[in-house]
């Protein structure tokens, strides 16, 4: 199993690429189900999740070409010709059970296993399926596996009112109902720009979809959608994380690609450290020359500070002058990095979903272990800046995320290699 070697090397100065969003890219590649038209997505990330979602669709009889390096897929699903989406593709991956609905509107029927247990919170799928029941299928669970089946005649569709914002579950919604019979309209649903690139996409096949960007939308029915070639989105929380490096480090990043404006929360956080931030169409540079200040930061949904930004923007914390307050208000387990940065030398404590991070001058390296997968990323950030060698096991955690993290790095400066356990 590999690791990751980072050696604190001074400050990081550069150009950075910054990849498509891999949480766009996994709910993207479901919606080929909804068609029997080639659908082409370009500039997809090239992860190891990407790689399970090709083979979760291949399971189920889509073709899956991955072209140019593996940032284009071309993918196809003239028909469907297994309804099960199978335990041992979904275990792997949590985003697996958004193909329940795709391949509900199109087939009629599917059988997807309910993902397991997970490292940062218990996350139940009760919303995808509640939102599914409201739209006219009815759903079985047994063995393991939720079973959604429409009605004769085909779904109605409905209206649904999520109770808790879910990226998923709105997504799921949004997939089976625009090919329902009739309209949805779905409330308080999420906002995410991997949403928004959803209906784009969605839109560009064909579908009818009205409010996309805000928590309302409406989805009239089609009778089918045609074929298209789409670009993924750039991933905005690979570009918050490298824009942490270089700030811990006291360097200066571009990021080339990075969209500003789906990515404010973020920035303002970062400025509010006491980085400098500036932005184009086609990028957004972060710097810090000055001391980084203490902050209180809050996750929420979109356009909160996102969730998936937390583990980061705390290592970078871990380097600021005086305490700041996190709260966590997403997931219920998301400060597993807490103990591994601990080792490193910083000072964290926490209270149930609230950490206080006290500033210290230095950070040391030490041999830590990656939980999920941004706390991965936040003992590279970590490490970056700590004095001597700091070794991060279970690299698999990144690969998840970060395509050719140690690469990147390098074209910056970085002090980082891959290495055999
Ligand atoms: C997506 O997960 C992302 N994953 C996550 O990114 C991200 O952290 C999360 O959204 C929040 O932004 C992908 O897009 C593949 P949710 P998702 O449904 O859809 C509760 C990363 O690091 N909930 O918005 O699973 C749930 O428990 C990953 O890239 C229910 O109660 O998240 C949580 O507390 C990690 N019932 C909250 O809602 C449901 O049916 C938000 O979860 C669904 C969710």
């Amino acid at each position: 199993m590999d690791s990751i070697l980072v050696k604190g090397n001074g400050a990081l100065n550069g150009v950075i690429p910054i990849a498509g969003a891999k949480n766009a890219c996994l709910t993207l590649m479901p919606a080929t189900l909804l068609s029997d038209e080639p659908l082409t997505l370009t500039n997809a990330p090239r992860l190891s999740d990407i790689r399970t979602m090709t083979q979760l669709l291949g399971s189920l009889g889509a073709e899956v070409a991955s072209l140019q390096d593996g940032q284009v897929l071309a993918m196809s699903s003239h028909a469907i010709t297994n309804h099960t989406a199978d335990y041992d593709i979904v275990r792997k991956m949590r985003a697996s059970i958004l193909v329940l609905g795709p391949m509900l509107a199109r087939a009629g029927e599917a059988t997807v296993s309910m993902p397991g247990g997970c490292a940062i919170g218990n996350r139940p799928i009760d919303l995808h399926l509640k939102a599914l029941e409201a739209f006219g299928a009815k759903i079985e669970l047994a063995a393991g596996y939720v079973k959604a089946v429409q009605p004769d005649g085909g779904m109605p569709g409905g209206d649904f009112d999520f109770p808790v914002v879910s990226v998923g579950a709105t997504e799921n919604a949004l997939m089976a109902a625009v090919l329902a019979n009739g309209t949805s309209r779905l409330f308080n649903a999420a906002r995410e720009p991997e949403i928004v690139d959803l209906c784009n996409m969605l839109v560009a096949m064909g579908a009818e979809i009205e409010g996309i960007g805000t928590s309302s939308l409406i989805i009239h029915g089609v009778k089918r959608l045609h074929g298209a070639t789409y670009r993924v989105m750039p991933d905005r929380i690979e570009a918050g994380s490298y824009a942490c490096a270089a700030a811990i480090t006291g360097g200066e990043v571009r990021l080339e690609g990075a969209r500003a404006d789906e990515m404010m929360a973020t920035i303002h956080a970062l400025q509010a450290i006491g980085c400098d931030v500036s932005w184009d169409a086609k990028s957004v540079t972060v710097g810090a020359s000055g001391p980084l200040k203490a902050t209180n930061l809050t996750t929420a949904p979109y356009p909160g500070l996102a969730t998936d930004m937390q583990a980061q923007l705390m290592a970078l914390l871990c380097k600021a002058e005086g305490a700041s307050v996190l709260k966590e208000t997403i997931f219920e387990n998301r400060f597993m990095h807490v103990p591994e940065l601990t080792r490193m030398g910083a000072d964290i404590t926490t209270e149930g979903r609230t950490a206080v991070v006290k500033g210290v001058s230095r950070l040391t390296g030490a041999e830590v272990m990656a939980t999920d997968l941004r706390a991965s990323m936040s003992l590279v950030i970590a490490g970056l800046a700590a004095e001597g060698e700091t070794t991060v096991r279970r690299l698999y955690h990144l690969d998840r995320g970060y395509e050719r993290l140690e690469e990147k790095l390098q074209l910056v400066g970085a002090d980082i290699e891959r290495v055999d356990d």
